[in-house]
């Protein structure tokens, strides 16, 4: 791989272990994947904060970067933590935890890194720019930025991710090039995706299939943002998908050649309905409500509130709705936080359903619109999820 001299004298650890380390792993990850030259990124995005994820081994990573008093170049965010940094004792997280998981945030924040604790920085005011060069973590960020604004990042593994904001560059491969962002898989999609769960059940129905190939959607006409989140992380999930594009609509979608199209399939209704049968695993009384997943909007909260605003929460069921701080303040008078919360719905911050251990532990008959946390929460311990949309759900929980 070229490198410039100073790149040259940063691996050969003129700058100091920490830098040459970090070099050492952007390099070799880049010669691995045919790399020919580091390019500089605009921003990270750094997964591995929460304690119940990452375990003790990141103290002495962490402290490695600490004790030299290394910043990060470019902006960088992190990715949800294990708790709630203001209610992790309503969540029901030991002190022992909340201890660790703290002390984790403050390693993190010593080097520059911005504590938004959310997998949607795009909704925070970190939306980024057509063609910028990225190196985000979590895996429904990165399809996001790849997809829907058009910037380039591959799904970097936390390590890399970090290395790459202390360095401000990353090896130019795979998703960075234009040969690599190319569709493979062209979906027709046939029938109504209404639903946010509708659109969570056609990426994991998508992923389970093609998995890291990059889909051309057609047919599923003009969505939000916070839609196609849903899309992008349930491929993500189950296919790993870091890339799509949606006709008409992507940026990058307008000018793409579709001769790369390997193989053009139909989505129908048969195929929705069959991820929903596969998240419809509990026949017993529902123990929690849980949406979230990615992080939810402000937007998203005035749509659930619009379909509970004339109901009242049926007892024995918790309902806990995972957002980030930033997003919610926006809502600067706490109007509508307030008359979720009148209904008994409780708001979590810094965390989610999956990387804090706190949803898996408590409760076990759960029910949730997206199928990335219906694949994770269902993957260790006995936890029964079942996919429903939220009107289905205002039906089925509230009275
Ligand atoms: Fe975000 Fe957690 Fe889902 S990090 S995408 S809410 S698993």
């Amino acid at each position: 791989m070229f490198l410039t001299k100073y790149q040259e004298r940063m691996l050969n650890g003129e700058m100091g272990e920490a830098i040459s380390k970090c070099m050492e792993l952007i390099v070799k990850i880049g010669e691995l994947n045919g790399a020919d030259n580091l390019i500089p990124i605009k921003s990270a995005q750094i997964a591995g904060v929460s304690y119940y994820t990452v375990g003790e081994s990141i103290f002495s990573f962490l402290e490695f970067f600490s004790k030299d008093q290394i910043k990060v170049k470019v902006p960088s965010w992190l990715n949800p933590a294990g708790m709630d940094r203001a209610k992790w004792r309503e969540m029901g997280v030991s002190e022992d935890f909340a201890e660790k998981q703290n002390k984790i945030i403050k390693l993190y924040m010593s080097m520059g890194i911005e504590q938004t604790l959310t997998c949607t920085p795009y909704l925070i005011g970190h939306k980024p720019s057509f063609g910028d060069h990225l190196s985000w973590s979590e895996s429904s960020a990165v399809s996001i930025a790849n997809g829907f604004y058009g910037a380039r990042t591959n799904r970097e593994g936390a390590p890399l991710a970090l290395a790459s904001a202390v360095i401000g560059l990353t090896a130019n491969y795979g998703l960075h090039k234009d040969e690599y962002r190319v569709p493979k898989v062209m979906i027709n999609v046939k029938t109504n995706i209404k639903h946010f769960s509708d659109y969570s059940a056609l990426g994991y129905w998508y992923g389970l299939r093609y998995q890291g190939f990059i889909p051309y959607f057609k047919g599923l006409g003009n969505s939000t943002v916070d839609q196609v989140k849903m899309l992008a992380a349930a491929m993500a999930a189950s296919g790993s998908v870091a890339h799509f594009h949606i006709e008409n609509q992507t940026p990058e979608s307008k000018n793409i050649d579709l001769s790369s199209i390997d193989e053009t399939i139909i989505f129908t209704e048969d195929d929705k309905k069959s991820i929903y049968s596969i998240y419809d695993q509990t026949k017993d009384e529902v123990d929690l409500v849980v949406l979230g997943c990615p992080h939810t909007s402000i937007s998203d909260l005035k749509k659930i509130y619009s379909f509970i605003k004339n109901k009242s929460l049926k007892k024995d069921v918790d309902f806990w709705i995972f957002s980030s701080k930033t997003e919610l303040e926006k809502d600067q008078s706490r109007s509508l936080i307030e008359k979720l919360e009148d209904k008994g719905i409780k708001i979590f911050t810094d965390t989610c359903m999956v990387v804090s251990p706190v949803v898996r532990e408590r409760y076990k008959n759960i029910i949730t619109n997206s199928t990335k946390a219906a694949f994770y929460l269902t993957r260790k311990g006995d936890n029964r999820v079942n996919l429903q949309s939220l009107e289905k759900i205002s039906q089925e929980v509230f009275k």
